[in-house]
């Protein structure tokens, strides 16, 4: 993606000191464009949990990474092994629900297994993150082209007006590696001369939508306008959304989709009022491990001091104000999941399914 008419992706490995990952720093974005230099496993794992980068396919690429500087920094270690196996719960420890980060974890720790010469270790690691770099982005990349069928189809059916899509937080490039999964097909539509038009749901509390979605769709020239959560249900019911397409943080085998706070209240709307509701994700946000998300998936809880500021820019710099009264108490729940009776259809790398085990075996077995 561009910013400013320069190419970006959100993670990449310095190609001149392997001991640097270059990431943007999302926390700044709409008001600043900074990167940030990852330089070791701590960093990496900060990074990941204050969300200076964030989204379920990129958090996976950055563990891959933050495996990687684990070892790099520490090649004389006498236990390399044991001691990145323990890297490696540091870096599940830093958020719960996207899956992507045990995939990640788990992938480099396999691809380790059988050997011991540190300098194979670590040069397979390095291998491992960039090969997963190159997947993520791939498959966006693809998710884009499939989903793009699905804009067509309902652009044939507007006359020329444009095709109005809500979507949820922010799944778009700035949450993966480039294209995003959310806003793939949505960019190539666009590309293709397909006139679309996006309500990007605010999100709060931390504001993805506002901040992010708003910023990269803007940046990419597509016509957009930012709403309030709450605004969704009601467009709905005056027929102003064609399509709801969001993102995913963890997807069960059974097709349930966890994503940011919120998606399940817009599929509910969607829902009566037959508005198509697709989940974008690689199958690499597919836990196979699990059927019923509402039970099984891990919600993460972050601060409820999210909830009680907001964060904005004013007087030349981005500050926090306080929004509720000092002594209430406030709950901040980071995803929840929509039962897959309420989803469409599953856009993937491999093409749309149905949300259901059957349909997703399917998409897992040509895999
Ligand atoms: O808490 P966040 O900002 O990491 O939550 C992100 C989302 O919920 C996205 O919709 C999700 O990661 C989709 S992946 C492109």
């Amino acid at each position: 993606m561009k910013i400013d008419g320069k190419p970006y992706q959100t993670i990449w490995l310095d190609p001149k000191d392997e001991g640097i990952v270059h990431s943007i720093d999302q926390r700044k974005i709409p008001f600043q464009f900074l990167v940030e230099q990852l330089t070791g496993l701590d960093e990496v794992c900060v990074a990941i949990r204050d969300m200076h980068l964030r989204g379920a396919p990129l958090i996976g690429v950055a563990a891959a990474f933050g495996l990687y500087l684990a070892g790099y920094r520490h090649p004389g270690n006498p236990d390399l092994k044991k001691y990145l196996s323990s890297a490696g719960d540091q870096l599940l420890a830093t958020r719960p629900t996207a899956v992507n980060l045990k995939m990640a974890v788990d992938r480099q720790l396999a691809a380790i297994t059988r050997l011991e010469d540190p300098a194979a270790i670590i040069s397979t690691l390095k291998k491992g993150a960039l090969q997963l770099l190159e997947e993520e982005k791939e498959n966006c990349r693809m998710i884009g082209v499939h989903g793009l069928e699905i804009i067509k189809a309902i652009a044939s059916t507007k006359g020329g007006e444009p095709v109005n899509i809500l979507t949820h937080c922010n799944a778009g490039w700035l949450a993966c590696v480039d294209y995003g999964t959310a806003t793939a097909p949505i960019y190539l539509a666009h590309d293709h001369g397909i006139k679309v038009h996006v309500w990007v749901d605010e999100t709060r509390p931390r504001n993805q939508g506002a901040r992010l979605t708003a910023w990269e769709l803007g940046q990419h020239g597509v016509d957009h306008t930012l709403i309030a959560d709450n605004t969704g249900g009601l467009l709905m019911q005056q027929g102003k959304v064609d399509m709801v397409i969001v993102g995913s943080d963890r997807t069960t085998r059974s097709g349930d989709v966890a994503n940011k706070i919120g998606t399940y209240l817009k599929a509910l709307a969607a829902f009566d009022n037959r508005v198509p509701f697709y989940a974008a994700l690689p199958l690499t946000t597919v836990d196979w491990e699990i059927d019923d998300g509402v039970k099984e998936i891990p919600i993460e809880e972050r601060s409820p001091d999210e909830v009680h500021f907001v964060e904005g820019f004013a007087d030349g710099r981005i500050q926090q104000a306080r929004i509720s009264p000092q002594n209430s108490a406030a709950m901040n729940l980071g995803f929840d999941v929509t039962p897959a009776r309420l989803v469409t259809g599953i856009i993937t790398e491999r093409g749309v399914c149905p949300a259901s085990a059957e349909g997703l075996a399917r998409l897992r077995k040509q895999a």
